[in-house]
């Protein structure tokens, strides 16, 4: 890591003839710094209907630049008080981490108290406002139909880009929020994994991991949510989660799957056990190969396994997904299941601070949930799970 960006922070303080670019950019090393003046004018003064979205981070606004290139801006909260310097390090650490299945972070812009992101802008918003009916902003967001061979390539884009973020990213990141509006679309429907390393942006007191979703959390592996053990295996059981998000086209938010509501990955399980693992597929998707798609369903349930250490790497997910491998479903233990509070609200699609949560208060939300993981201290080897 280079720190360059910070020779010329400390230059521009301390040189105002310091010529800058015309849209009021210094260029660092790779960060390029946007002035909040420029960021105002490429979102019409953060007009309302420049407003993209907003998340637990902040909102987030599509903006253009002044050569033309759209961006997502996304405007830090308040709680993001860090000093420049230790800002900094951040942002030229994730923008070091480049993959084409991440999105790319262009720039930021440090004024006063404002923190801002300036990341690639992704033409078909998130798969969570693509695939599942989500309410986005308050409104329901369009439905587009997603054939099979999209949603293959979702997949294997979103864990080769994960399986870059844990084996290859220097350091390597756990992303600890993996979920349907954190993947983004393309104009060509290729994914690309948003919002990686900006925990460390936020003081741990300060809600980031935001799970969204009412009555049950859908994304997180048991052992992260009532522990609070963070490895990349509980990425691996929110990517499990998200597979059957797009292998079902509903969203794991939902506790109404069968006739004892059930959670999805609860569902799925009881369906293999039943022999109905087809009723799982979307009905949007009339045509598809059975056997890949029976693949697909067989490596979700491996990653999430109710013990960690039984879930495969990334890098084995993405051997799994991208070549007609035999899995040996021998070896396939039961999934673990959290669920958080229980609600009234079955469709769980808005903000919930229900299901929302620091990790201070992990070990409380604790008391009040369930926890399902027979084969919690399994002691079989993760190679055994290696496709054959
Ligand atoms: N680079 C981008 N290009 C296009 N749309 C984006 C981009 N980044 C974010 N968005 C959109 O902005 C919205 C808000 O994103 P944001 O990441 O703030 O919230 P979130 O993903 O819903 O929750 P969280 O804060 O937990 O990540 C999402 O609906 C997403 O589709
Ligand atoms: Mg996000």
């Amino acid at each position: 890591m280079t720190f360059c960006c910070f020779a010329i922070l400390n230059c521009r303080k301390g040189n105002s003839s310091l010529q800058e670019p015309a849209e009021g950019i210094a260029v660092t090393n790779n960060v390029r710094i946007f002035s909040y003046n420029s960021l105002r004018s490429a979102t019409r003064n953060f007009h309302p209907s420049s407003r993209i979205g907003a998340g637990g981070y902040g909102v987030v606004y599509k903006g253009v630049l002044r050569d033309g290139t759209n961006v997502a801006i996304k405007s830090l909260s308040a709680e993001s008080t860090q000093g420049t310097r230790e800002f900094l390090t951040e942002i030229n650490m994730i923008s070091n981490i480049r993959h084409q299945n991440l999105v790319q972070l262009i720039g930021c812009c440090i004024e006063g108290t404002h923190r801002i992101l300036v990341y690639e802008y992704l033409e078909n918003n998130s798969l969570a406002s693509t695939l599942l009916e989500t309410i986005i902003s308050g409104t329901m967001s369009k439905h587009v139909d997603l054939d099979w061979p999209k949603r293959a390539k979702i997949c294997l884009g979103t864990a080769l880009g994960l399986a870059f973020l844990h084996e290859e990213a220097e350091p390597s990141v756990v992303h600890r929020d993996i979920k349907a509006s954190n993947i983004l679309l393309d104009r060509n429907f290729d994914p690309k994994i948003g919002d990686f390393g900006l925990a460390k942006l936020f003081p741990d007191n300060v809600t980031h991991v935001s799970t969204r979703v009412a009555g049950t959390v859908g994304y997180l592996a048991p052992e992260y949510a009532l522990l609070g053990q963070l490895t990349k295996k509980a990425d691996v059981y929110s990517f499990g989660v998200l597979m059957l998000e797009v292998i079902s086209g509903s969203s794991s938010s939902k506790t109404a799957f069968g006739e004892e509501l059930s959670i999805l990955v609860e569902w799925t399980w009881k369906l293999k056990q039943e022999g109905r693992l087809v009723e799982l597929i979307d009905p949007e998707l009339i045509d598809y190969p059975n056997a890949e798609v029976m693949r697909f369903i067989t490596v979700a349930l491996f990653c999430t396994q109710a013990a960690a250490n039984q879930r495969p790497s990334m890098k084995q997910v993405v051997e799994m997904l991208s070549k007609e491998v035999h899995l040996n479903e021998k070896l396939l233990t039961e999934p673990g299941i959290y669920k958080g509070h229980k609600t009234s609200k079955l469709n769980g699609a808005g903000t919930s601070s229900e299901g929302t949560f620091s990790r201070g208060d992990r070990g409380k939300k604790a008391i009040k949930s369930t926890i399902s993981s027979p084969q919690f201290n399994s002691s079989n080897s993760l190679t055994q799970m290696l496709p054959r």
